[in-house]
């Protein structure tokens, strides 16, 4: 592997979840692979759980680790090709991604879209900028449109609690929100469900939320969120901004939001949601607390994901 931006650059789904569930069985069995080596994370928003899962992985491949906090403690950057830097931007990616690239071996990149601009969100500028100009490999810790180690976890956590002996039912439910939050997420989950393959995947959202069909593919999609969550065995909960009408709010409807009168509906489902979430607007309480829950083990498994993704770069620098 080169670099992680999507699940394009990966070979075999199937191989990578097996390396990763490996990793959470012996966490230390490859502590020489990252000797010498090291990662750095840039963070141009914030983070918790892959601020901290991606350096716990690092270490226990024997990496050192830097973060910086580019929003906060870093130069404001500019993009463009051609521009006369006389605003508010002081560094130009072209230097900043370049020298970067003299201090470590691996770059991670956390990067949030404007939500203001489709096409640009959708071009990927910033974390193709810093894979053309820093020379070094570069993972996505979330991007504009995609969140590769979210999806990763989110796939070991589904293959460790699925049924045996049958395809589980995948339910993607768009829930409410008070902010207008991007589709890395859905986008990021619908396209490494397709490719896994393992599941009969459907996703439900409420008129103006359709997703891009190139994340999409062959789901089930429904306007219907209790004919959806039937017979589910694992309910995927979040919320996004439109894709069509971009950038929008256009529902707050707080009956879409995930409650223990819906499971009712799922065959006792798996609740999962990527993290942070906002209680009693997105899940209620009563689901957050109760035994369906599976949001804590799937925040676990974001350690066992981001662990997979270093080593296969390790092999290969
Ligand atoms: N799910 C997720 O990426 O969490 P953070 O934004 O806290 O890293």
């Amino acid at each position: 592997m080169k670099h992680f931006i999507s699940v394009k650059d990966v070979a075999s789904v199937e191989s990578l979840v097996r390396l990763a569930a490996g990793f959470k069985a012996a966490p230390l069995k490859d502590q020489q692979v990252g000797q010498g080596k090291i990662l750095g994370l840039l963070f141009m928003n914030p983070s918790l759980r892959t601020r901290i899962s991606t350096q716990v992985a690092a270490k226990n491949l024997g990496m050192e680790v830097i973060v910086f906090n580019a929003d906060k403690d870093g130069w404001q950057l500019e993009f463009g090709d051609g521009v006369i830097m006389n605003g508010n931007t002081t560094e130009h990616v072209k230097e900043a991604a370049a020298v970067l690239g003299q201090y470590v071996d691996i770059l991670g990149v956390r990067s949030f879209p404007g939500l203001n601009d489709k096409e640009k969100d959708y071009s990927e500028y910033i974390i193709k900028s810093f894979i053309r100009y820093s020379g070094v490999p570069v993972v996505s810790l979330e991007s504009a449109t995609l969140h590769p180690l979210q999806s990763l976890a989110d796939i070991l956590t589904m293959t460790e609690l699925k049924p045996e002996g049958r395809k589980p039912k995948v339910v993607m439910t768009w829930a409410p929100h008070v902010k207008a939050l991007p589709q890395a997420v859905p986008n990021s989950f619908a396209e490494w469900v397709n490719a896994w393959g393992e599941a009969d995947f459907v996703i439900a959202h409420p008129k103006g939320y359709e997703l891009d069909e190139k994340f999409t593919g062959r789901a089930t999609i429904t306007n219907n969120q209790d004919e959806a969550l039937k017979d589910a065995d694992f309910i995927y909960v979040k919320n996004w901004s439109s894709y069509t009408d971009y950038g929008k709010i256009l529902n707050t409807d707080p009956s879409w939001m995930i409650t223990a009168e819906k499971i009712k509906l799922s065959r006792q489902a798996g609740v999962m949601h990527c993290l942070p979430v906002r209680r009693n607007v997105v899940i209620a309480d009563e689901v957050l607390d109760g035994p369906n829950s599976v949001v804590i083990t799937q925040a676990g498994n974001r350690v066992w994901a981001a662990q997979a993704v270093l080593y296969e770069i390790l092999k290969n620098i």
